[in-house]
């Protein structure tokens, strides 16, 4: 199949004479006359390079360019600026806009030939898939709340935080846009781009692309967060793409910890097949525990069970909260951790926005969810020889 190139150029003589250079060369071109054109076609017919004119009337060159860039669609289409111009600036700003190569009009059909031919390679190459020997897959932990507002999230966040801290690598990640209690808990409101990952394209979702989305926490932590705002939760996007991103974070966090939110969904069922280890948040009274165990029933039956454990989280003090070993008998399976009631350490994290096991390491409940932590590095270990 010829590759296809689009030609983005006011001047319809400049259009036609590249268009002529390059269909002579054996691809199919394509041509746009403005920028807003352009941003159109790039998305509409995916080419496999954009060959852009900087001076345009309705939206310059470098513009279309940063748009293109911003774009999950069109953002790794290599893009070469054209343009009349020879100014060493205006190289550094095509390059500082995202693109690829640059060339000065009047160019010569070889040496547009000759160019064309090696961005192309360069990109197919890039595209390759990454080879088996290289990159190790690592292991993912899911935290599922048997209720919303049981403390998944926190959970999550702990534990990814104790981990950082005996030397793994963790990253944390949500999956839930326009309801992320993960940003707000690192206070990574601003730089939320989950949502921008899980609405692109699947051939997009590269490694290096996820890689690019992580924010970091000032502790050092690194997270992929949805955002806050509620417009995102109506989005529509492919659990597959959700599924991809975990695959990707495989190569990237050692392990993913991800906050899958409260129960069942279409999302969770299909992400539960890429968790390696998932743990379900109890909270110890009658509401929480009758949704758990209908949800281990269920969780049983898809042959996720195995690999689940229960944590229960106390919010308030234990008078008022059913025993774990009522807990236990009711789910029919063991505790693996307690988390003790800690209503102002849990206020003060969150505004301070700083993980409990950072904010205050010597706590009690620092000290459950670190035990937590160490007991699942055991498990990383297991699966990683
Ligand atoms: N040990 C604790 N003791 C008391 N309060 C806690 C404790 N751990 C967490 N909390 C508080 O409980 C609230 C809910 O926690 P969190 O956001 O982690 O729950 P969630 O299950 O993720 O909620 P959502 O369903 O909204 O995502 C928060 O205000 C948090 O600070
Ligand atoms: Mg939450």
């Amino acid at each position: 199949m010829p590759e296809k190139i689009l030609i983005v150029d006011d001047d319809v003589d400049s259009l036609k004479l590249i268009g002529l250079m390059l269909s002579r060369n054996g691809y199919e071109v394509s041509a746009a006359h403005s920028g807003s054109q352009a941003l159109a076609k790039a998305e509409a017919e995916s080419p496999n390079l954009i060959i852009l004119d900087v001076m345009m009337p309705d939206m310059n060159g470098l513009e279309v360019c940063r748009r293109l860039r911003a774009n999950a669609a069109t953002q790794k289409i290599p893009i070469i600026m054209f343009t009349a111009k020879t100014l060493i600036d205006d190289k550094i700003k095509g390059f500082e806009a995202g693109a690829d190569d640059y060339l000065t009009k009047p160019t010569h059909p070889q040496e547009l030939a000759s160019r064309v031919k090696a961005i192309l390679q360069r990109s197919a190459a890039k595209q390759e898939p990454m080879p088996s020997s290289g990159g190790q897959r690592n292991t993912t932990i899911g935290v599922i709340g048997s209720k919303g507002g049981v403390g998944t999230t926190t959970i999550a966040v702990n534990i990814a935080a104790a981990l950082m801290e005996m030397g793994e690598n963790p990253v944390v990640a949500d999956f839930r846009p326009g309801q992320s209690g993960l940003a707000v808990m690192l206070g990574l409101i601003r730089t939320q781009s989950m949502y921008r990952l899980m609405t692109a394209q699947l051939s997009d979702i590269t490694t290096k692309n996820v890689e690019n989305s992580l924010a970091t926490h000032a502790s050092g932590l690194r997270a992929l967060t949805s955002s806050t705002n509620p417009r995102e939760s109506l989005a529509r996007f492919n659990e597959e793409a959700a599924a991809a991103i975990i695959n990707q974070l495989r190569f990237i966090a050692k392990p993913s910890v991800i906050d899958l939110g409260s129960g069942y969904n279409t999302l969770n069922v299909r992400l539960l097949s890429e968790i390696d280890k998932l743990l379900l948040v109890v909270e110890p009274n009658a509401l929480s525990l009758i949704s758990a165990r209908d949800l281990l029933k269920v969780m049983d039956e898809e042959g996720h069970g195995s690999r689940t454990s229960i944590v229960i989280l106390s919010r308030a003090p234990s008078s008022i909260q059913t025993s774990w070993q009522e807990v236990e008998h009711t789910l029919g399976r063991e505790i693996k951790a307690i988390i003790s009631a800690a209503p102002e350490l849990a206020f003060q994290a969150i505004e301070a926005k700083s993980p409990i096991v950072l904010l205050q390491p010597n706590s009690i409940v620092a000290g459950q969810l670190k035990k937590l932590a160490e007991s699942l590095k055991t498990r990383i270990r297991q699966i990683g020889n």
